[in-house]
């Protein structure tokens, strides 16, 4: 069978990073006699450079046309003075918008092997953390009504029943086939669409009388969330906020350089980027770690191809390789011997 991926590399360590993942999948293809076919196609800064535009119609088109879509990461400081739609991040946008991938499935587990690299006190994490954010990602204040009058500037925040419907099935759903519990994080004691919000879960829960609900407000879930990471299983929220509270939740586990995401519509298409941006202070330098984009490969051979002992064996190989002591600089505690994004993909790839 043939697996049609477009691949947007992007700005910074986009390119270092997907070219590691490319590598582990292209060995997969051997290992498990797949054909993974690629498409390199341009977006965010690299696009402005080459084609004046952030989003190139062929992009778009060349993603539409694929299985799925592997991005790296866009953006820079070159780039960040440009008019918000023409910034490197409004094509990231426009493609979640235009492929309709409303639900960004974001998984936060902590390695055992890494618990010393958490941030956080051992007793907090003692047993490990195992928690699946799933970020509202077509919505919200991304997404609103938005203008710049002068000195005066509007993001609004908007959601409809229908998009809050959608994302809290997927979130009931994940959470049947985990520990059987949502926590919904809002703002509603403040914002009118996070009462449509919880008022719309709570109907949605009905449907999944296995599954326990709470609702949190979000300052009180940021505050969670280093206290008893523990308590959460799965972690419904609106888009801003599930995109703040995913990278501090990234560090729980060691590293934003882990976490991968899967960006997901109402087919098995999707799109698959680590959860982390750009990193320009450390573009260039071998020093990105490239197991959350690794990771992500792992997420899209299982929720897109249906390949879930491919997927395993992706997850595997990156446990077997941070067992076996191997650490990029952000996962290094004092004395280790630090490896370079090179070298993490290699070992990856020997590891299957
Ligand atoms: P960032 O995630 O790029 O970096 C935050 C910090 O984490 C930096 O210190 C960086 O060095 C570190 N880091 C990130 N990824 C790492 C990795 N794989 N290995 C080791 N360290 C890593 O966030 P930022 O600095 O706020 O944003 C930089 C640029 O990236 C901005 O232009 C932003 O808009 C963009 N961005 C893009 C995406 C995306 O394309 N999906 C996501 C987030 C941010
Ligand atoms: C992410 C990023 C993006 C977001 C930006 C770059 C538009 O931070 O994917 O987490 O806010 O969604
Ligand atoms: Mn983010």
């Amino acid at each position: 069978m043939k697996y049609k991926i477009a691949v947007i590399k992007g700005d910074g360590i986009g390119p270092e990073i997907v070219d590691e993942a490319i590598k582990v999948l292209k060995k997969m293809g051997e290992k498990y006699n797949h054909n993974f076919e690629f498409t390199e196609v341009l977006a965010g800064g690299i696009a402005i450079d080459k084609t004046g535009k952030n989003l190139p119609e062929e992009t778009l088109q060349v993603c539409k046309e694929s299985d799925a879509v592997i991005l790296g990461a866009v953006g820079g400081p070159k780039w960040d003075s440009l008019p918000g739609n023409e910034r490197p991040e409004k094509a990231l946008l426009a493609l979640r918008k235009e492929l309709n991938l409303y639900s960004n499935i974001r998984p936060a587990v902590m390695f055992d092997i890494l618990k010393d690299t958490c941030p956080l006190k051992p007793e907090i994490v003692e047993g490990g953390m195992d928690i699946v954010i799933v970020r509202e990602l077509t919505g919200g204040i991304y997404f609103g009504k938005k203008f710049t009058e002068g000195n005066y500037a509007c993001d609004c925040m908007e959601y409809s029943k229908y998009e809050i419907e959608r994302i809290a099935h997927q979130a009931f759903k994940i959470a049947q086939s985990r520990n059987k519990h949502v926590t919904s994080v809002d703002k509603a004691n403040v914002l009118e669409t996070s009462r449509l919000w919880r008022k719309t879960v709570e109907e949605v829960a009905k449907d999944y009388p296995d599954v326990k609900l709470n609702h949190l407000y979000v300052d009180n879930a940021a505050m969670q969330l280093v206290v008893n990471p523990k308590q959460f299983d799965v972690i419904v929220t609106e888009n801003m906020f599930g995109d703040i509270l995913s990278d501090e939740a990234s560090m729980i586990t060691g590293s934003i350089g882990l976490l991968p995401s899967a960006s997901l519509g109402d087919n098995n298409f999707g799109m698959y980027e680590p959860i982390h941006g750009s990193a320009p202070d450390i573009a260039g330098q071998g020093k990105a770690n490239p197991i959350a984009t690794i990771l992500s490969i792992s997420m899209m051979l299982k929720y897109t191809f249906g390949l879930q002992s491919e997927s395993d064996c992706i997850e595997n190989a990156v446990k077997k390789t941070l067992s076996d002591g191997h650490r990029t600089a952000d996962i290094a505690r004092k004395g280790e011997k630090i490896i370079t994004t090179v070298e993490m993909g290699n070992i990856i790839v020997e590891s299957i």
